[in-house]
């Protein structure tokens, strides 16, 4: 009889467990479909309407984390594409020059964090602590 009944306690319990695995795993693939919508899975880089140029001008020699570990202006991504014009046989890149300018000003300049993270708090009030 008790033996019965612990079977039964058992068996309730891996329902349990198996119900909470299943919505665990749920939402992971919410957060994963967050994060597809704002950058391309395939590269890490921003999605938006220039995503395709700069995919095609920028990730053929080398990996894009290489434009996603920087942060720079406008100025100073344009001499960075000088830079690999003079030193690493990138090509001119024409009328998509403009517009893979805009696109790393618009997502990867210096006031962009790397990743994100909190806000700093504001209006900490400390105290001393008692000995
Ligand atoms: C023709 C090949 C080629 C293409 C295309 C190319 N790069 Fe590069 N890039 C290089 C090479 C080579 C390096 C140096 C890699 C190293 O140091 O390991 C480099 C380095 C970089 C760096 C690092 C610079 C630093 O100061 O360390 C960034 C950022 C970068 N590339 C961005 C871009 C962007 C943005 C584009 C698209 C406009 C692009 N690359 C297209 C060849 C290329």
């Amino acid at each position: 009889m008790i033996k019965n009944l612990f079977l039964v306690f058992c068996t309730v319990g891996l329902f349990v467990a198996a119900i909470q695995r299943e919505q665990k795993n749920n939402s992971f693939s919410a957060s994963t479909q967050l994060l597809a919508d704002s950058v391309d899975v395939e590269t890490g880089l921003a999605l938006d309407p220039n995503f395709m140029i700069v995919k095609a001008q920028c990730t053929g020699c080398h990996s894009p984390k290489l434009i996603l570990q920087h942060r720079f202006t406008r100025d100073e991504w344009l001499s960075k594409i000088r830079w690999m014009q003079r030193n690493h046989k990138l090509w001119d890149l024409g009328q998509t020059e403009k517009t893979v300018l805009d696109y790393l000003a618009k997502h990867y300049a210096p006031n962009q964090a790397a990743y994100s993270r909190r806000e700093p708090l504001r209006n900490v009030k400390w105290y001393k602590l008692e000995e």
